[in-house]
């Protein structure tokens, strides 16, 4: 039994010795260790072993058992070594590999556009000024002097919350705010999201953006309106850009008057782009009304002022020839990606 010991011992080795599978390397453990092993085997035997034998063969068996075993146990460390050394090998990051590239947004048409204009009047010490789109009544309409059943209010219908509570159909509201907080000197503009119901066109929107301008100081002067109107339009469309002041209504300014810029494709020669005029609409503006000083209380005889409402979409689409402006809320990025 002694020789049959060694003998598996030695077997055992030299097996484990060449073994290269982790699943051999179990069937290694099996034949030899397992219940029905080798080992096992000899084990079973001992009852025919003289009572002086048995305990010399038995501590021969276990330190078989337990060399064999330590052994497997070796190799078993190794393998699982060597099979991580290769995994890490094999995923190695190869940094000359073309990567992906990540798409690089950009800023969206109006944005732009309300950037540099924003840029122009900060060069010109205005400040930024908000208002809340969810507005009153009072603000939105009855404050710049429009009062409730004025026919101005028609052209400006739009989504009442309740009698008194409506989405502001522009920003003029925003001089009303900013004449409360604020004392002259005020040099202000206001952007943001205006609302009306109408339906969609290739030139409406229920929901659109202007920027409305306030500007009241003592011996302001229609002069300084058009001044300032002329700066931010060279400044869009480029220094020989012209503006006309043509004679008009609001009911917050007196006197009231439209502007036009040149066109910016044929330069005032006539087109169908300005509809052979020379001249395309492009803002509302006027000497603030007396009424609304007062309402504000700012004395009349001592300060006036001028303010304007600006469409951001229409001067966007001036800027980039663009025809349609749904284009600018479809979000679709062959279009977009063209500015
Ligand atoms: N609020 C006018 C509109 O939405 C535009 C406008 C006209 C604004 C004259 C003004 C202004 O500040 O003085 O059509």
């Amino acid at each position: 039994m002694k020789e049959q010991l060694k003998s598996i011992e030695e077997r055992a080795k030299a097996e484990l010795e060449k073994v290269s599978d982790i699943k051999l390397l179990e069937e290694i453990r099996v034949r030899f260790l397992g219940k029905k092993g080798e080992v096992t085997a000899i084990l079973k035997q001992m009852g025919g072993l003289s009572a002086e034998e048995r305990p010399v063969i038995g501590q021969l068996a276990n330190t078989v058992r337990a060399d064999i075993e330590a052994a497997i146990q070796e190799k078993q460390k190794q393998m699982k070594a060597a099979l991580a050394e290769k995994k890490l090998a094999a995923e190695t990051l190869d940094v000359t590999l073309p990567g992906k590239a990540p798409r690089a947004g950009r800023p969206h048409p109006l944005n732009a556009v309300l950037a540099e204009v924003e840029e122009v009047f900060l060069g010109m010490g205005f400040d930024i000024v908000e208002g809340p789109e969810v507005e009153s009544d009072y603000y939105c309409f009855e404050a710049l002097n429009m009062p409730k059943h004025h026919p101005a209010r028609d052209t400006q219908d739009t989504f009442y919350i309740n009698d008194n509570v409506l989405l502001r159909t522009q920003t003029s509201s925003v001089q009303i705010r900013t004449m409360e907080k604020m004392k002259p000197p005020i040099r202000i503009i206001s952007p943001g999201r205006v609302y009306r119901s109408d339906a969609v066109d290739a030139t409406h929107s229920p929901l659109f953006h202007q920027i409305e301008g306030l500007v009241i100081d003592k011996g302001v002067t229609m002069a300084d309106l058009k001044g300032t109107l002329e700066l931010l339009m060279k400044r869009l469309y480029g220094e020989d850009t012209k503006i006309r002041l043509r004679p008009h209504h609001f009911p917050y300014t007196e006197p009231s008057a439209e502007v036009d810029l040149m066109c910016f494709n044929c330069h005032g020669k006539g087109c169908s782009m300005c509809k052979q005029e020379g001249y395309v609409e492009l803002l509302g503006a006027g000497m603030v009304h007396p009424k609304v000083l007062e309402e504000c209380g700012i004395d009349p005889e001592v300060y006036s002022g001028f303010a304007f409402g600006i469409g951001l979409e229409r001067i966007t689409m001036g800027r980039y020839s663009i025809n349609d402006m749904r284009l600018l809320y479809e979000n679709d990025m062959r279009f977009l990606e063209q500015f």
